[in-house]
């Protein structure tokens, strides 16, 4: 059981998709996590009961005081964002509202505390829609829509705070990130759904619900957006690889993904092996901002943070299916 004076983990965001698994991997590692979620998208039940949990709103500048109080923090991990590419475009005060106003009172209380450590999910929106795939992180910061520039902007003032105040950081740039640790009861469930694998599973469970390909009109070999999917626990273990590089250095940008492209068309092809299941498809016009290649150039976090995703996208539709079947979905 934590004590008030033990070392702990700030997960901002700890109760959402890849918040609530990040709270597994570092229980695993035996690190002690302590969540802050307003539970605009999160769920209390995905954080697991020995994990102290804090119902706050990071735009409120008195949302750290109790939490700051009771705890010891020495690092945090920064998942609560909005993150929808689509919604961004049709509500970017919305994404610029709550992502940055969230970021400079995270940046704010860390000074305040002398916190001076910080993983940051950033995302390969920050790379818009690149000329070259695949995409290393050197290469042209051209979002092309308000998520991938909000978070274009969480990226520049945390380093404007590292240069100004010493704060470490490392920014984790996702690719699509996929699938579900088995057997613990949390996963992928936004409402609504806009994600791809959810989505395409969604369509098997529910006859009701028809699944869409947004464009088939693009210049890839069958018409479809490109994309490169990660495990989701695999990306934890590039966090807590990050979390402890940052006890050596002081800032690092990686890329996380496989390395690897699949079209959509790919994936549905992937999903029908794995669950059996014919899938039934309707062709949309393109959806606004989506870029239509998006693939990882991963050597920096293989070489520097000696990491390497282990699951293929199979193990990802195959644990997402897992987790699909026994969710109950309100949408
Ligand atoms: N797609 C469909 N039908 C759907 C859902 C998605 O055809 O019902 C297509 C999209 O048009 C896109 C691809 O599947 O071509 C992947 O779309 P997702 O919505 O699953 O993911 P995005 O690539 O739009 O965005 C995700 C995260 C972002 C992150 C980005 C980085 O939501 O936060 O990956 O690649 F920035």
């Amino acid at each position: 059981m934590s004590n008030k004076n033990s070392e702990k983990i700030l997960v901002a965001g700890g109760a959402g998709y890849i918040g609530s698994h990040m709270l597994r991997v570092l229980l695993e590692a035996g690190l002690s996590p302590v969540v802050i979620d307003n539970l605009s998208t999160g769920y209390r039940d995905f954080v697991p009961k020995e994990v102290p949990f804090y119902k706050a709103d990071l735009r409120d500048p008195g949302a750290f005081f109790e939490l700051f109080k009771d705890h010891r923090i020495s690092a945090v991990m920064y998942f609560a964002s909005h993150i929808e590419v689509g919604e961004s475009v049709v509500d970017p005060l919305k994404y610029y509202d709550n992502n940055l106003v969230s970021c400079i009172n995270l940046i704010k209380v860390m000074k305040e505390h002398c916190v001076d450590s910080i993983v940051f999910s950033s995302t390969a929106a920050v790379y818009g829609n690149p000329e070259h795939v695949p995409v290393s992180e050197n290469s042209p910061l051209i979002p092309n829509n308000p998520y991938g520039y909000s978070k274009l902007m969480m990226e520049r003032m945390l380093s404007d705070a590292g240069a100004a105040y010493g704060l470490k950081y490392v920014f984790l740039r996702y690719f699509n990130v996929a699938g579900a640790l088995p057997g613990a009861g949390i996963g992928e469930k936004h409402v609504p759904e806009t994600h791809l694998i959810p989505n395409v599973l969604r369509s098997i469970k529910d006859d009701t619900f028809e699944f869409r390909i947004f464009g088939d009109d693009y210049s890839t070999f069958d018409g479809t957006c490109i994309r490169d999917y990660v495990h989701v626990v695999d990306l934890c273990e590039a966090h807590l690889k990050s979390l402890r590089y940052l006890k050596e250095n002081n800032r690092g940008i990686f890329n996380l993904g496989s390395g690897k492209g699949f079209s959509v068309r790919e994936v549905l092809e992937a999903v029908e092996k794995v669950t059996g299941r014919k899938i039934m498809s309707k062709v949309l016009p393109r959806r606004e901002g989506d870029p239509e290649k998006l693939v990882a150039f991963i050597e920096k976090a293989q070489n520097i943070l000696n990491w390497n995703p282990k699951y293929t996208l199979e193990d990802m539709i195959r644990t997402a299916w897992e987790w699909e079947k026994g969710s109950s979905r309100n949408i």
